[in-house]
């Protein structure tokens, strides 16, 4: 029998949870850690959100774990686990960051956007942002990463600096790659791009089926489709894109076809898109209800997971210090 594949992902604590971090990332958790081909570590990078902002003394850690397990996380099977609660992760960040041209990092399109938006706090997390992620995925040696289309250019460095590592002192690590060939963006509903906390225009995972409606009803569609009978194009259109992600083939097509004819107005293909997010949402939120009701159970499953996490983790950084050197006393 083959090895698992050893999977690892993380998700910046920077609010609730929304429709994107679930179609984008919790789902395929969930699905990775019900699946016995594949050995997953998925953590809450406490330490990312640093880089934007100043602390993390709110309760987004208790809910993103909640999310984890009501989105199907199993955390028997899969290490559920807070970044910050391995050291060994920052100590490998280090190592990782001598090996990391600094003209490199100032290159990746995530710096160059936070830079544009946050121009008053670019601050030297930012520009090493990469470099810890690249310690995230390297110090359980991943050899898989589920991760959406906008973090391509950290998983290229990543394996990028495993091939340099590995190149001056021996094979070390695996070169990770993406776990999925065509990773997907989720469009936020104002119609700009991804579905983003910071830019106000998602669809929560705790949202009630009516506010689901009426955050769909006032959302962007296809801009030159003005009146109910002109026709539309739905490659262009948001709500369309959110329907491939969530709608069955044929309410996709009937909608396609709808939209392009003018047959079907944007309203009635925006109350299918309602009912097929809310039926993910329910049993969500339904899972969720039953969580919360049980106090221990992230403080439980936190603890088993770090645990697994530190150990696994600990091994290769044993391993770096001593190619590197590094005298352990
Ligand atoms: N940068 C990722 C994001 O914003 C979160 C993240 C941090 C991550 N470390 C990681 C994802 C390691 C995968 C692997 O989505």
């Amino acid at each position: 029998m083959s090895e698992k594949k050893v999977v690892v992902s993380g998700i910046r604590a920077t609010g609730r949870l929304h429709l994107g971090n679930y179609l984008g990332a919790l789902r395929n958790f969930a699905r990775l850690s019900q699946d016995d081909d594949y050995e997953t570590y998925f953590f809450v990078a406490d330490w990312h959100t640093l880089t934007t902002k100043r602390d993390t003394k709110d309760n987004f850690l208790n809910d993103m774990v909640l999310d984890y397990l009501a989105a199907g996380v199993d955390p028997k099977k899969s290490a559920l686990y807070l970044q910050s609660s391995v050291p060994q992760t920052a100590e490998l960040f280090w190592y990782l960051s001598c090996l990391t041209p600094k003209g490199d990092l100032e290159r990746v399109p995530t710096f160059k956007d936070k830079v544009r938006l946050q121009p008053k706090n670019v601050n030297a997390g930012l520009l090493n942002y990469p470099v810890l992620m690249a310690a995230d995925i390297l110090g359980p040696r991943a050899e898989l990463v589920p991760v959406g289309k906008d973090q391509l250019p950290h998983l290229e460095m990543t394996a990028e600096l495993a091939r340099r590592f590995n190149y001056l002192h021996g094979k070390t690590f695996p070169e990770p790659r993406a776990m999925d060939d065509r990773p997907i963006t989720v469009p936020g509903l104002d119609g700009t791009g991804k579905m983003g906390k910071s830019e106000n225009n998602t669809i929560n995972l705790e949202d009630p089926p009516d506010v689901v409606m009426q955050k769909l009803r006032t959302a962007v569609t296809d801009p030159a489709r003005v009146r109910r009978n002109d026709p539309g194009n739905p490659e262009v259109c948001n709500i369309f894109k959110l329907h491939t992600l969530v709608s069955s083939p044929e309410e996709i097509n009937t909608c396609a076809e709808g939209c392009r004819t003018a047959a079907m107005g944007c309203v009635e293909c925006k109350k299918i898109l309602a009912k097929n997010i809310n039926n993910l949402l329910e049993p969500f939120q339904q899972r969720r209800r039953e969580l919360v009701d049980k106090p221990d159970v992230v403080v439980e499953v936190l603890r088993s997971g770090n645990v697994r996490a530190k150990e696994r983790i600990s091994r290769t950084v044993a391993e770096v210090r001593q190619k590197l050197g590094i005298i352990t006393i």
